[in-house]
């Protein structure tokens, strides 16, 4: 099952509930650095990469409301729920195809809130840098691998490294992200982190947070009955207390 399939059947009628408050804690710094550093006169075009249930764009057309607003995402269900919140130009696609949609130098302003997890971020910002023009900027929001460093030590316990890896590549750190900006011809205009302390008190409260609101969903789908036995059974785990971080990044095609 592709993640847009994950998103359609398992996430998105439960992603807005956002019950510990990550995904809007993080969107809401994004959405103050926006305010704050760009200049609102020089908007006509915002793209949002992978743009899910619409949050981000609602926002924008708060900030800029006379933007016209272009969303891409792999889900149609969170597509769906989008398009009953705002009118956006929709593209059910990859990210990975944005340029059979949308030409070079054409936005202002380009999104990407929690997708580094999914996609290789350095070469989506490489693929996407190009459609903003001189002088727009790029809002990244991104989970880190340092995000919930508890649950990680547990799960190194029950499987490989490179396992745990591979479900999840989201980007090292903070430094790692400006890199990647800096690999893509982007130059850094503010760098927040958000941080939030997150507990579990049992096995159920964590398996359906992961599974519901999206953060471990891709993870804990692919593991087998017995493989989600062994992590349900590790004793002494519960109630659990973690913290989950991610990295707010500004950014801006030189002119
Ligand atoms: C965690 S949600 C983030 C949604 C939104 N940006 C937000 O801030 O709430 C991840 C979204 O990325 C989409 N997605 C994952 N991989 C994608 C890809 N390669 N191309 C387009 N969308 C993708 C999923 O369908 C999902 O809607």
């Amino acid at each position: 099952m592709n993640i847009g399939e994950l998103y359609d059947r398992s996430i998105a009628s439960t992603y807005d509930r956002d019950e510990r408050g990550l995904l809007s804690g993080g969107r809401d710094l994004a959405f103050r650095q926006i305010e704050k550093f760009v200049p609102a006169d020089e908007i006509r075009n915002i793209l949002d990469l992978a743009v899910g249930t619409g949050q981000s764009l609602v926002a924008m057309q708060t900030l800029f409301p006379h933007a016209a607003l272009h969303g891409i995402d792999l889900s149609e269900e969170m597509l769906s729920i989008a398009k009953t919140k705002l009118t956006f130009h929709s593209i059910h696609d990859d990210v990975a195809n944005t340029d059979r949609h949308f030409a070079q130098n054409s936005m202002n302003l380009l999104l990407m809130h929690f997708l580094t997890t999914f996609v290789d971020g350095e070469e989506v910002l490489k693929r996407t840098a190009k459609f903003l023009q001189p002088n727009g900027y790029y809002s990244i929001v991104s989970s880190t691998f340092e995000a919930f460093p508890r649950i990680y030590s547990l799960a190194r316990m029950l499987f490989s490294e490179e396992f745990i890896r591979e479900k999840n590549p989201a980007p090292a750190s903070t430094e790692t992200i400006l890199s990647f900006c800096a690999n893509a011809g982007l130059e850094i205009v503010s760098v927040e982190r958000f941080t939030k302390k997150v507990s579990f008190t049992d096995f159920e409260d964590f398996y359906s947070f992961g599974m519901s609101s999206g953060f471990f969903t891709h993870v804990l789908s692919e593991l087998d009955e017995a493989q989600v036995a062994g992590l349900a059974g590790m004793e002494g785990v519960f109630p659990l207390e973690d913290e989950y971080c991610a990295s707010v990044v500004l950014a801006r095609r030189p002119r």
